[in-house]
């Protein structure tokens, strides 16, 4: 599968959100993560349904909505209407999971499920040929910026097991740089949500997808 860089605006310069989500696109992003946080699930809060439109109107590329709240299920036309691609919802948030799947489809998106790093990936068996994406947090959910944990990376694996050749997304999602980035895809991974290794103070966009697209390069054949 074509691996895809995911920059999370999570990290990006707010004052110029426009700006830095097509910096995203002409440096060959495959898609913009969102990161919605309720200050409940997650103690943090972030962005609603207005910042996904706004992305939408700033690119034509596909917007991999990431819904880190409480009851989900009465926000999803919402952020439908605000142009989601996938909207992904935490398995942790969901006592109806296989109607809150079912649910997004309905509404035309693209239907994902996230897992926290405690919450084993057999506890998707029963719905893995409802989902298009699953997300793998390869950190606690809440923030950017934090370190990547290889422990994980098991599970990348045992979930692209499970999707048995079905060519569904998955991504991990938290501290992916070019130090971990080839370990992801070898386990399984075609999706790398990059937030603070894509945007920073200290290098452009451009420069952080490259960097990332390089250390996918880096294993020599033989
Ligand atoms: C964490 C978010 C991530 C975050 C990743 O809760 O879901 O998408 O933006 O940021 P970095 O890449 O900086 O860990
Ligand atoms: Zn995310």
């Amino acid at each position: 599968m074509a691996i895809q860089i995911a920059p999370s605006i999570l990290a990006a310069d707010f004052t110029r959100l426009g700006d830095q989500i097509r910096e995203a696109e002409t440096a060959g992003a495959g898609l913009i993560h969102i990161d919605v946080m309720d200050g409940r699930f997650v103690p943090n809060i972030t962005m609603g349904s207005l910042v996904v439109a706004a992305a939408r109107r700033s690119t034509t590329l596909p917007l991999d909505v990431h819904l880190m709240i409480v009851e989900p299920d009465h926000l999803l036309e919402a952020f439908a209407e605000a142009g989601a691609t996938t909207i992904s919802i935490h398995w942790e948030t969901c006592p109806h999971l296989h109607r809150t799947l079912q649910a997004i489809k309905a509404l035309g998106c693209k239907a994902g499920v996230a897992v926290n790093p405690h919450t084993p990936a057999l506890l998707l068996q029963e719905i893995m040929h409802l989902v298009d994406t699953v997300i793998v947090m390869t950190v606690n959910p809440g923030f950017g910026g934090q370190s990547f944990l290889p422990e994980m990376l098991p599970k990348v694996r045992q979930i692209r097991e499970m999707a048995q050749g079905r060519a569904i997304d998955v991504e991990v999602d938290g501290g992916v740089n070019t130090e971990n980035a080839l370990a992801c895809v070898e386990a399984g991974a075609n999706v790398l949500i990059a937030g603070t290794s894509v945007f920073n103070g200290t290098f452009s966009v451009a420069q952080g997808i490259d960097a990332l697209r390089g250390a996918l390069e880096s294993k020599k054949p033989g």
